[in-house]
């Protein structure tokens, strides 16, 4: 099926959806995105992802779309127009393209910024088998830059991880800066040890997880104890469970690292829990 995107203002067949060569993002990965679940045909944790792209552009010094507000109103046509039940949102905001190439920003005055949205079809996406499974992680020294804090599309690092993860026979690879964990490829990073739910805290050296916040959210109301420092790869594999989440996978557990099995091998109690409160309490205010 052809799907419907969203380029500039237009809604069109992917097919015929077009951007120039001299696309920012293209050259220079001068470009923030954000990715949306969508549960039941409605979007998850949508304000926080607005929120989150804001402060990215507004790090970058990038113009705002003018449809900035009306982001809402998009997502949801995309969703009615591929009649997406279950499945993502990317969305893609970049400085434009200015004719030509140069290091320096163009003039926001004369180059609108470029938004693009198109959506993925993922049917079972809430009832992921591998949730039930669990998956196995390598870690990778973290070589990224230095404001990870930032979504910016500059992802051959996260995605080369992911190779050597596959390489590895494993699911992903687990970034590791000056002895501790940052995150995952494309998520945050968990243990959880005597009850205790360990994860990063917040700073420049990782991205601020919409899911991150939500879960740690249920977890406090849910009585139970969050501690966020960074930790090790040998606490980790030490700890009783380890998980991940990401708008993509919500709460995914992790039953090895590094070839060392974590706790019984099986999903944890509390990466259980965590994704079934987040997933129950999330579609309850999905909007
Ligand atoms: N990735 N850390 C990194 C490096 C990420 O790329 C992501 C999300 C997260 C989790 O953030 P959130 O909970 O807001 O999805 C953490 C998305 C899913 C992606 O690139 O596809």
């Amino acid at each position: 099926m052809t799907r419907t995107v969203y380029v500039n203002g237009e809604y069109l067949p992917e097919t015929e959806a077009k951007v120039s060569i001299f696309y920012r993002a293209f050259l220079m990965a001068d470009g923030v995105y954000e990715v949306t679940s969508v549960l039941g045909g409605k979007l998850i944790d949508f304000e926080g992802h607005q929120k989150r792209l804001e402060r990215s552009l507004n790090e970058l010094d990038m113009k705002k779309p003018a449809a900035f507000d009306n982001l809402i109103e998009i997502h949801r046509k995309l969703v009615e127009l591929n009649g997406i039940e279950e499945g993502l949102i990317y969305l893609q905001v970049t400085r434009g393209a200015p004719g030509d190439r140069d290091f320096a920003f163009p003039d926001p005055e004369t180059t609108e910024p470029t938004l693009v949205l198109f959506t993925q079809n993922k049917p079972g996406l809430a009832d992921n088998p591998t949730a039930k499974t669990g998956i196995k992680v390598i870690s990778i020294e973290d070589i990224r830059w230095g404001r990870r804090d930032i979504k910016t599309v500059q992802l051959l690092y996260p995605s080369m991880g992911k190779m050597m993860a596959k390489k590895a026979g494993c699911d992903d690879a687990w970034m590791v800066e000056d002895g501790f964990v940052t995150e995952g490829t494309s998520n945050n990073a968990y243990i959880v040890k005597d009850g205790k739910i360990i994860t990063r805290n917040l700073s420049t050296d990782i991205l601020h997880g919409i899911t991150r916040a939500a879960v740690l959210k249920f977890a406090r109301e849910a009585q139970m104890v969050v501690e966020e420092r960074p930790f090790t790869i040998e606490e980790a594999k030490e700890a009783d469970e380890a998980f991940f989440t990401s708008a993509s996978a919500f709460v995914m557990p992790v039953v090895e690292i590094d070839g060392a099995t974590i706790g019984t091998g099986t999903p944890g109690d509390v990466a259980g829990r965590l994704r079934e409160i987040y997933l129950e309490e999330s579609r309850k205010v999905a909007v």
